[in-house]
């Protein structure tokens, strides 16, 4: 078997929480604690959970955009969490990121041209006449048109932004794709449209995903496996399709339960979970989930549980499954 793409091997990020006079570190914010998982060239790794379990921050360690407090990232076969600064500016290029507003990540008093440029200049990819075909290019390739390239970011919708978005993360020719939320503030029509652009660039770019987004429904199309967090831990993992068709972890289950079942003859059964998440500055003992879950034993207030494989293909971080375990 080839080397995946990416590796993240106990990932951490804990934000200290300042307060006072003296600004001293009062606590800490486990925002993402202790995750794993790999992502294979071309595929697309599905991240999903509640507003707060870590998800952008997780994707932001990913392009060190910001640092972990712990835990080791490989991509293509480097070592991230080691290079330089100047090392990293160099890997950038090869992994790029698309945000939730794109109106918000587009500077408003740039021109298209101008926008989509900048990252070609900061890697310095070709001389002036090269970029500016190049802008030219990957605007017709994400479904714009090159005369567009003189306008500026108000003058466009929320999905023509976002392919805009996305036309700025092709730029440099990337190779892994960290879209966080990208469909999610737009229009329900404009979102198949744009989810549909991405797997067609996939495909004809040769472009690996991780796609993060807080709701199953809009991963489940696009991704080949998909990760459940919760509270900074990734509470499931599996293939696409047994995720959704024997979800394990009663937290998927709820969210799933949530998600209309297009088929009328199945019956999925109802699982829901009290309460609200509680805070990552003081997350419940063992199982994260253990305060919400309606099957809680006596072991899950005291014991985290590890994610493991419990079928081919198919991990869950469950006191219920600990005899299906491989020891
Ligand atoms: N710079 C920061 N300083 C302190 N706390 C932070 C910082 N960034 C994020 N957090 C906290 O870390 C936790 C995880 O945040 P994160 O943005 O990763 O969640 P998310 O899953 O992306 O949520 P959403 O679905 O709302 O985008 C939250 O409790 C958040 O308040
Ligand atoms: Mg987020």
């Amino acid at each position: 078997m080839t080397e995946p793409l990416l590796k993240v091997e106990g990932l951490k990020k804990y934000f200290p929480i300042t307060g006072g006079l003296l600004g001293r570190t009062k606590g800490q914010v486990k925002a993402v604690d202790d995750i794993s998982f790999y992502v294979n060239e071309g595929e697309t790794l599905g991240i999903v959970g509640e507003s707060g379990c870590g998800k952008s921050t997780t994707g932001r360690m990913l392009m060190r955009l910001l640092d972990p407090t712990e835990g080791k990232v490989t991509f293509d076969g480097k070592e991230l969490t080691s290079l330089s600064a100047s090392e990293m500016r160099k890997a950038r290029r090869d992994i790029q990121m698309v945000f939730q507003d794109p109106y918000a990540s587009l500077n408003p008093r740039h021109s298209i041209e101008k926008i989509l440029m900048e990252p070609l200049n900061v890697h310095n990819i070709g001389d002036p006449k090269e970029r500016k075909r190049k802008v030219h290019e990957f605007l017709e390739i994400v479904g714009l048109s090159s005369y567009h390239a003189k306008r500026y970011p108000h003058q466009f919708s929320g999905g023509q932004r976002q392919r805009i978005g996305i036309a700025r993360a092709l730029m440099t020719n990337p190779k892994l794709i960290i879209a966080d939320e990208p469909v999610s503030a737009l229009d329900v029509s404009i979102q198949a449209q744009v989810l549909n652009l991405m797997q067609d660039l996939q495909r004809d770019l040769k472009l690996t995903y991780i796609f993060i987004a807080h709701d199953l429904g809009v991963v489940r199309h696009i991704s080949d496996r998909v990760g459940v967090m919760y509270l900074g831990n990734m509470a499931e993992l599996a293939d696409t399709e047994s995720l959704y068709e024997k979800p394990l972890h009663p937290y998927t289950q709820a969210l799933l339960s949530a998600v209309p079942v297009p088929d009328p003859e199945f019956v999925r059964e109802e699982v829901v979970i009290k309460g609200d998440v509680p805070s990552p500055a003081n997350p419940p003992s063992g199982c994260r989930f253990h305060t919400r879950c309606p099957f809680k034993m006596d072991i899950c207030s005291q014991e985290i549980p590890r994610l493991a494989e419990v079928e081919p293909g198919h991990s869950v971080a469950c006191h219920l499954y600990e005899e299906s375990r491989p020891q």
